[in-house]
């Protein structure tokens, strides 16, 4: 590879080292990194991103939200230097500490040692562990949801919107001009350097796609959210990576509902699902999902569908999985092992929320049997309750053992209707049988 090809493709800024002036007293002071290409380790980043840091000038002193990666710092404290003094600094805002926000902030703090630090309640666990020793040495306060801190003429109120993207995560809003500081929620990997929405170029694939990567796991903490913040006025969004958005903010509330809702548009109504994906290899398998299918819609009031993952796509099913309230999954043992496609779903699975919905897994087995305990433990480990043991056959089901089958179709169905006694089996009861 030539040097120019290896080198960024983001056009640099025409002020490399500037502060942006959002509003007056208000800048942007982050850092653009136009060379990621992947973030996370979650994501692809074709257009890089920026860390998003903002300084908020009151007549009492200046107010630093969040911070850059460590990576970054320079030109952070650049900028920073640009708008305001150390000294002036009263308040350091930190809405998430995940390292590309927090990476600044153990030096911020040595040059602005007198600066109240306003972090989330779980935020300052995490915090504690990022200044270690240095940790008593400053002024934290926790804050929540209704707290409110005074830069002279200038009133920072907190919002406390736990999991978008980590459990610290929180939101500050500038009263007086209705600047909403959102950190990761409102996101994009967008590096470009014109910044506001209104001239960056077309980056709503970026707002979306990383919404997918990024929040689509934390879905019903994005609607939390957004319950809080869409009262306010807001006037401006401004995140912590990419674009700040001030044309219509609205839109973006809207876009983020109809990110953060349902992933199909029609039918529904109010019966409860489940979906039986399963795959075999000799057709044993499949002889139990059908009758799993068969028992479970014998349940009035759910509505049951079968899919062969031999036949498409997994992608698809990740959309299916996320809607329904329940998945029983099936796989034959094959080399002591759950087959490779089940495990492609379930590794795909981390994509979304699935904390709480019901899970249960079967198959049938030659003489070891080890799948239906390895696909039950990883859903336990994707926090699926799991009402009923999961059901093994070994070779072709019998008569009797279809029967049993759909019997366990039924149970499982009366667990969504919550006819069913809830049970919850633990990893104990998982053991060889
Ligand atoms: C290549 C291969 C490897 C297998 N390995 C195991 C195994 O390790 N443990 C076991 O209990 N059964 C094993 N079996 C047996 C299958 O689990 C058994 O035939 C089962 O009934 C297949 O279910 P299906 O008809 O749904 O494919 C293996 C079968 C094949 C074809
Ligand atoms: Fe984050
Ligand atoms: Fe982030």
């Amino acid at each position: 590879m030539s040097a120019a090809a290896a080198s960024p493709v983001c056009p640099q800024p025409l002020r490399p080292d500037g502060p942006v002036e959002i509003v007056p007293g208000v800048h942007w002071i982050g850092a653009f990194d136009p060379g990621l290409r992947s973030f996370d380790t979650l994501m692809k980043t074709a257009n890089g991103t920026s860390y998003n840091a903002y300084a908020v000038r009151g007549s009492d002193g200046v107010a630093v939200i969040d911070t850059v990666d460590a990576a970054y710092a320079d030109t952070f404290f650049v900028r920073l230097e640009a708008v305001a003094g150390y000294d002036e600094i009263t308040r350091i805002v930190l809405n998430h500490l995940e390292p590309d926000h927090s990476g600044a902030l153990p030096e911020l703090l040595r040059r602005a040692p007198q600066a109240e630090v306003h972090v989330s309640p779980r935020g300052l666990q995490i915090l504690r562990t990022i200044l270690r020793d240095e940790f008593g040495l400053y002024r934290i306060t926790p804050v929540t949801t209704g707290a409110t801190a005074s830069l002279g003429g200038r009133t920072l109120r907190f919002f406390t919107t736990p999991n978008v993207h980590w459990p610290d995560t929180q939101c500050t809003y500038l009263e007086e001009d209705g600047l909403l500081f959102t950190c990761d929620l409102f996101g994009s990997h967008y590096c470009d350097e014109r910044l506001f929405d209104d001239r960056v170029g077309d980056f709503r694939f970026a707002l979306e796609h990383y919404f997918d990567r990024l929040m689509r796991p934390f879905r019903s903490f994005v609607v939390g959210a957004l319950d809080l913040l869409e009262p306010l006025d807001i006037a401006v969004i401004a995140p912590s990576h990419g674009p700040i958005l001030r044309t219509d903010p609205r839109a973006y509330l809207r876009q983020y509902r109809k990110l953060a809702g349902p992933r199909f548009s029609f039918g529904g109504g109010t019966d409860k699902t489940l979906a039986i994906l399963y795959i075999s290899a000799h057709g044993s398998t499949a002889r139990l999902a059908q009758a799993i299918r068969d028992g479970a819609a014998e349940e009035p009031g759910v509505r049951v569908s079968l899919f062969d993952l031999e036949g498409g796509d997994l992608h698809p099913f990740i959309d299916l999985v996320e809607e329904v309230d329940g998945i029983a999954l099936g796989t034959p043992t094959i080399n002591g092992d759950a087959v490779r496609a089940i495990w492609e779903l379930l590794a795909m699975l981390v994509d979304i929320e699935t904390k709480g919905k019901l899970g249960a897994a079967f198959g049938s087995y030659g003489w070891s049997g080890e799948a239906v305990r390895q696909v039950e433990a990883r859903l336990q480990g994707l926090k699926m309750r799991l009402p009923e043991q999961g059901l093994r056959v070994k070779l072709e089901p019998s008569d009797a053992e279809i029967e049993e089958a759909r019997a366990f179709g039924r149970r499982l169905a009366a667990h969504l209707t919550g006819r069913a006694v809830p049970r919850e089996i633990d990893l104990a009861e998982l053991a060889p049988r």
